[in-house]
């Protein structure tokens, strides 16, 4: 495997997150939303020149596995064309390729040009590898790669899988050898499905917060609402979409006492990160147009690592609007008037509305029969 290490004392990684790419070419609105996605990949690449890319989950899917490599290689060829490796996490909907094992997309993913995984892969789709310090040759960084798993079976328990026990000693385990050989190192830590934990960097609110910039809670989390905490930075647009059975993931990354951050995808709209605990917590949103996402903000990760203070993390997103500016063919409705995230509510809100009236309608049409029935029923007055 390459081996990666910072440059001038700096390494950068670029997260793209939710990319959900398929065979895209098949209709006009599905090329419109590819050409906006990859315009999106290559001025990211361009403005930031990162030295590692990380797809974090729901990259790809096709009908077969062939079809989820020519996808693969589409989406990965603005990283291979400018020489840039990139490694990978895998979604919740990764593995809906038929008759695929996670083993036989895992050997999709490692023949592409320009990919980074590791050996080994555990067979619950965990891998790591090391970033270096050229002077020295030693290593300055670990880097996780998790596999939160997909959505339980029928009669599934949560809506979401959970990191295994298992995957949690691994963790353990992955970042105690590194110290053991190399003296304690700071680790980064990759997943789709993000920790329960998250909810720390949120505060609960009343029902009234929806009117701000509070949002309302999900499957397990249905009728709470949340809002960002003091001091957490970027955008809230859902709450977190987590599994409703804890394993213990987070304690486990405090336990190792060396991964410091971690970093996650599956909520389309969030991009917000803070402090929770000692440990950071940030969320990718998505880069993609195939998805509901938020407005012109559809946006790519950098973290930013210096090799003399590797726990000061530098963080910040890199949107559509701000690389590419205001034209942008795939979207549609309001969010092509407004080009803003506020269209996203003003779409939510009409729907509601819609929906209210629509439920009330045959309510206040039987209410109308009867009252026009009972006038008929009444003697007339004259
Ligand atoms: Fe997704
Ligand atoms: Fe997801």
């Amino acid at each position: 495997m390459e081996k990666l290490y910072f440059r001038k004392e700096r390494f950068r990684i670029m997260l793209v997150g939710d990319p959900h790419c398929y065979d895209e070419d098949r209709t006009e609105e599905g090329r419109k939303r590819l050409k906006d996605y990859l315009a999106l990949q290559n001025a990211a690449l361009d403005a930031s020149h990162p030295d590692l890319v990380v797809l974090m989950g729901d990259n790809a899917y096709g009908e077969t596995r062939e079809e989820v490599r020519q996808v693969l290689l589409r989406m990965t060829k603005p990283y291979a064309d400018r020489g840039i490796p990139f490694t990978f996490v895998l979604g919740n909907h990764d593995l809906q390729v038929p008759d695929t094992t996670l083993e036989q997309l895992y050997r999709v993913y490692r023949e592409l040009p320009g990919v980074l995984t590791a050996e080994p892969i555990t067979e619950h789709g965990d891998f790591s590898f090391l970033v270096y310090d050229p002077e020295t040759d030693t290593p300055a960084l670990q880097l996780l790669c998790v596999y939160s798993g997909s959505s339980p079976g029928p009669g599934g328990y949560s809506y979401y899988d959970w990191v295994l026990p298992e995957q949690n000693e691994w963790i353990l385990k992955t970042t105690e050898a590194c110290a053991a050989k190399y003296g304690k190192t700071p680790a980064v830590l990759f997943q789709h499905i993000p920790v329960p934990e998250e909810f720390g960097l949120l505060d609960e609110r009343s029902a009234l917060c929806m009117a701000g910039s509070g949002v309302y809670g999900q499957n397990e989390q249905k009728g709470r609402f949340f809002t960002k905490k003091k001091g957490v930075e970027g955008y809230l647009g859902e709450a977190p979409c987590v599994p409703a059975f804890n394993s213990g993931e987070f304690e486990t990354i405090k336990q190792t006492g060396s991964v410091f951050a971690a970093f996650f995808g599956h909520d389309h709209m969030n991009d917000f990160v803070g402090m929770t605990d000692g440990v950071i917590l940030g969320q990718c949103k998505t880069a993609s147009f195939n998805v509901y996402g938020d407005g012109l903000r559809q946006a790519v990760r950098l973290l930013d690592f210096d090799l003399k203070a590797p726990y000061q993390l530098k963080t910040r997103m890199l949107t559509y609007r701000e690389l590419i500016g205001a034209k942008c063919d795939s979207l549609h409705g309001s969010i092509a008037v407004l080009h803003d995230r506020t269209s996203v509510k003003l779409e939510l809100i009409a729907k509601i509305a819609l929906g209210a009236a629509a439920a009330a309608l045959p309510a206040l049409a039987a209410k109308l029969i009867r009252r026009n029935r009972k006038k008929g029923a009444e003697p007339d007055a004259g």
